[in-house]
């Protein structure tokens, strides 16, 4: 699609802004007037959830990317009689469309932005993980948040999922015993890759604008759509992608808000592309009562270990696994005793639980009661991946004041938590 018949299709759609909007939760009426920022993979995984929850009526699809906005427009026409509008910018979107309900599902380094700008326009928002590319960005999203009293869903579906809760139950019963360590992975295979020529972005693309806040990078083709997760300007490497679920796990377990210790160390000791993430990266956070590790390797995929998902927690009574695909098991330290499995329950496709997140925004817009994953939790469970790339950024150690989120006697590594904004784009506070 090119730019004119991008401008004649905000054209058409215009046209429908002639139709009433119907205002949600009237008496008779409880549709509410919902925006995708991010119109990419798991934006539409979203969207696919709310348009079926029934209750949302698409007013808007907005992304940089023309290409990406034709496909998901022409879903969303097929799934619903919605007639949404398309934008380019989140900022004009939200002036104009006013919704409700905005779903954030940017890459990364995006979120903070137009989370903060949907809260500040009044609407109630769902934003993915991690909160933001920095920790300041997180704070400001749940500063805002609290400022505007809006709901604030992050993505964190493991949250909700029948498994991961009756795992929870599980664990916090005590039948596990007492627990001193937990284990987070995520291992998958590959090789070296090559070097992707750097070219001009696809046609429809506003790559300035995709790249935003963040340093201006050459483009190619491996970048987006959903490869910008390997690269550290725009999200956090495997850490913050993946570490994020398994880590908000082990705070929803434990009483502790926040690890006091950080170590992290990792590198490229394999891969040889385009990325800058690390291919294999061990970080340590040291609670109160717990130690917890993060391993991830980007190589070396094989049988040899029983799963490449999740975290083991290890207690005096066994060790637990919250596993994804395969649900949870509990191997007892008396051999005598038998091992307990509950299987998965997950949603297709890919095998995610955001319908029930998608519930529960509902259920807390309406009840004003905090979500399941709610941004402070989000902004926590972010901070500790975050904080892992910090000290692997730095070389050393960090200790970590959770209460007032600075680290202690480091200047140096305090200026990492926020980062500079390219052109006009401003850090929120
Ligand atoms: N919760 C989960 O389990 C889960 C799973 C997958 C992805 N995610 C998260 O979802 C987010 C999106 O990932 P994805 O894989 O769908 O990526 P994607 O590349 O498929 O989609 C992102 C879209 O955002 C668009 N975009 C970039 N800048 C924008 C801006 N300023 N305004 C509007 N649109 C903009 C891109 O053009 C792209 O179409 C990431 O934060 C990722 O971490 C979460």
């Amino acid at each position: 699609m090119n730019r004119r018949n991008f401008i004649h299709i905000t054209a058409t759609s215009l046209a429908f802004s002639a139709l009433p909007i119907l205002p949600a939760l009237s008496h008779n009426v409880t549709k509410y007037k919902t925006a995708l920022v991010g119109s990419g993979w798991w934006g539409m995984n979203i969207l696919r959830c709310a348009i079926q929850a029934g209750e949302s009526k698409v007013v808007a699809l907005c992304d940089v990317d023309e290409n990406q906005l034709k496909k998901a427009n022409e879903e969303v026409t097929k799934l619903c009689s919605d007639q949404p509008k398309i934008y380019r910018d989140y900022r004009e979107m939200l002036a104009k469309e006013k919704p409700e309900i905005v779903i954030v599902a940017t890459p990364d380094h995006w979120h903070a932005l137009c989370c903060i700008a949907a809260i500040e326009s009044g609407a109630n928002v769902y934003v993915e993980k991690p909160v933001g590319h920095t920790v300041m960005e997180g704070r400001a999203m749940v500063n805002a948040a609290r400022k505007y009293n809006r709901t604030v869903q992050v993505g964190t579906h493991r949250r909700v999922s029948p498994h991961n809760i009756s795992g929870m139950d599980f664990l916090k019963s005590g039948k596990a015993g007492k627990i001193g360590m937990v284990r987070a992975f995520v291992h998958y295979g590959g090789g070296a890759g090559e070097k992707l020529p750097e070219i001009a972005p696809p046609k429809g693309l506003d790559w300035d604008f995709w790249c935003g806040p963040a340093p201006l990078h050459s483009y190619n083709a491996g970048i987006h759509p959903r490869g910008f997760r390997q690269y550290m300007d725009f999200a956090n490497g495997q850490l913050g992608d993946w570490g994020i679920h398994w880590i908000d796990q082990v705070l929803w377990w434990t009483e502790e808000k926040y690890p006091k210790k950080i170590f992290s160390t990792g590198g490229r000791a394999i891969k040889k592309d385009s990325t800058d993430a690390p291919d294999h990266q061990v970080a340590i956070w040291k609670f109160e009562d717990f130690t917890l590790e993060w391993e991830h390797r980007l190589f070396a995929g094989n049988e040899a270990e029983k799963t490449n998902v999740g975290c083991y927690f290890y207690g005096t009574e066994g060790t637990f696994h919250m596993g994804w695909l395969d649900g949870w098991t509990f191997y007892p330290s008396n051999k005598n005793k038998p091992i307990i499995h509950e299987d998965a329950k997950l949603n297709e496709p890919d095998s995610q639980n955001i319908k029930e997140l998608w519930a529960n925004f509902l259920d807390c817009i309406k009840t004003g009661k905090r979500p399941a994953s709610d941004i402070e939790i989000g902004h926590r469970s972010s901070n500790v991946a975050l904080l892992g790339n910090l000290s692997m950024k730095l070389g050393r150690s960090i200790d970590w004041d959770g209460e007032k989120e600075i680290i202690l006697n480091d200047p140096e590594a305090n200026k990492l938590l926020r980062r500079d904004y390219r052109g006009n784009w401003v850090y929120p506070s």
